[in-house]
């Protein structure tokens, strides 16, 4: 199959809208940008569809898919809502809605059980992007993963969901670089006793400071109750070819001879203890200068991305602060590290 890419830029944004549209409508699947990563997506009721997407992901069929949504109006098609959490539900949608918060709520009986992998529950998002939220106003609700081979690194630009999916898709919208980086936050909202339980079960963009206003926020793991784990964040994750090796202190590395390291540093300062520590094949720095965590955030999955190559042995990462949105880069590189341990 060849893979087609078309560019939204502002002159031909109604072009490229309308061809992804046509390929959704007639049963395919594209790639379409997000402003958290790529997603790759289908119909969300229709099951030939979105079994196309397990397929060119070679997604295992126990990982449930993020279905997007037009706006808030649309979530009764998908989810039911129990009394109990209606009113945190529709505070956190108004509060974060357009944008990178996915919501984990009592699924419609429509929602195909491919969708959720057979739970009893959904996953929702509206992303701030317009793309994604035009198909999904024209077409109705759109399933889509992250826009890359099952377990690796997500894509954050039509380039890297061109070296993912080549050739097992027929098209990729291109609208440049996503704007956040990182995939969104996902929190399961529960009843809680006195307040709402909002279980955290991937850290993003939306950080767990954000969301304490809204609900009595728990990490996934503590399960409150008897219902299992959810099944996607189990596994390790945005896993480059190329091993990752994450130290609590710069000392703890001792380069093998002869072997290539890269190094991903945060801020590309020499007193965070690793610049200066060995002769780096290749650095990528996340945020140089003083260091922000959010530039860090867009740049992450690039930067690793662009680490992973053929020549380098190990990539050596620097720690970033683990608050805020810094929590969810940290995240990424330990589920990135326990891939090859
Ligand atoms: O930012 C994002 O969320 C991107 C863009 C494309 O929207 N999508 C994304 O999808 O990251 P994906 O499939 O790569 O990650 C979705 C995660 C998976 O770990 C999956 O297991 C989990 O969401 N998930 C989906 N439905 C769930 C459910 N009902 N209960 C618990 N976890 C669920
Ligand atoms: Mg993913």
């Amino acid at each position: 199959m060849q893979t087609r890419v078309e560019i939204a830029d502002f002159e031909n944004w109604g072009v490229a809208a309308g061809e992804a549209a046509k390929v959704l409508a007639a049963g395919e699947v594209v790639a379409v940008p997000t402003e958290t990563v790529y997603g790759l997506a289908a119909l969300a009721f229709n099951t030939e569809a979105v079994a196309k997407v397990f397929e060119a992901k070679e997604r295992p069929s126990f990982d449930p898919l993020i279905v997007h949504l037009a706006g808030i109006r649309d979530l009764r098609r998908v989810a039911v809502m129990p009394e109990g959490i209606e009113g945190v539900v529709r505070q956190l949608a108004e509060a974060f809605w357009p944008g990178p918060l996915t919501l984990v709520l009592p699924k419609h009986e429509d929602v195909p059980d491919l969708v959720t992998s057979g739970l009893p529950t959904v996953a929702v998002r509206v992303s701030k992007h317009e793309i994604m939220r035009r198909l999904a106003k024209e077409l109705g609700p759109i399933a889509a993963p992250s826009a890359n081979r099952f377990g690796r690194i997500s894509p954050t630009s039509a380039r890297a969901v061109m070296s993912e999916l080549e050739g097992r898709i027929p098209l990729i919208i291109d609208g440049g670089a996503c704007s956040d980086g990182l995939e969104s936050t996902i929190v399961a909202v529960e009843e809680g006793e006195k307040r709402p339980t909002l279980r955290l079960l991937r850290p993003g963009p939306v950080t767990r400071e954000e969301l304490r206003k809204f609900g009595r926020v728990v990490k996934a793991g503590r399960v409150t109750d008897d219902r299992p784990e959810a099944p996607g964040t189990l596994e390790s994750h945005y896993a480059p070819i190329v091993p990752v090796l994450l130290f609590d202190k710069p000392e703890e590395f001792e380069p093998e001879e002869g072997r290539n390291y890269a190094l991903l540093s945060y801020r590309g300062d020499p007193k965070d203890g690793y610049l200066d520590r060995h002769a780096w094949t290749r650095v990528e720095v996340l945020s140089p200068g003083k260091g922000k965590l959010a530039e860090a955030a867009v740049r992450f999955f690039f930067a690793l991305r662009a680490l992973d190559t053929e020549g380098i042995d190990a990539i050596v990462a620097e720690p970033v602060s683990d608050v805020g949105i810094g929590s969810a880069i940290m995240d990424r590189l330990r589920r990135a590290a326990a891939r090859q341990s």
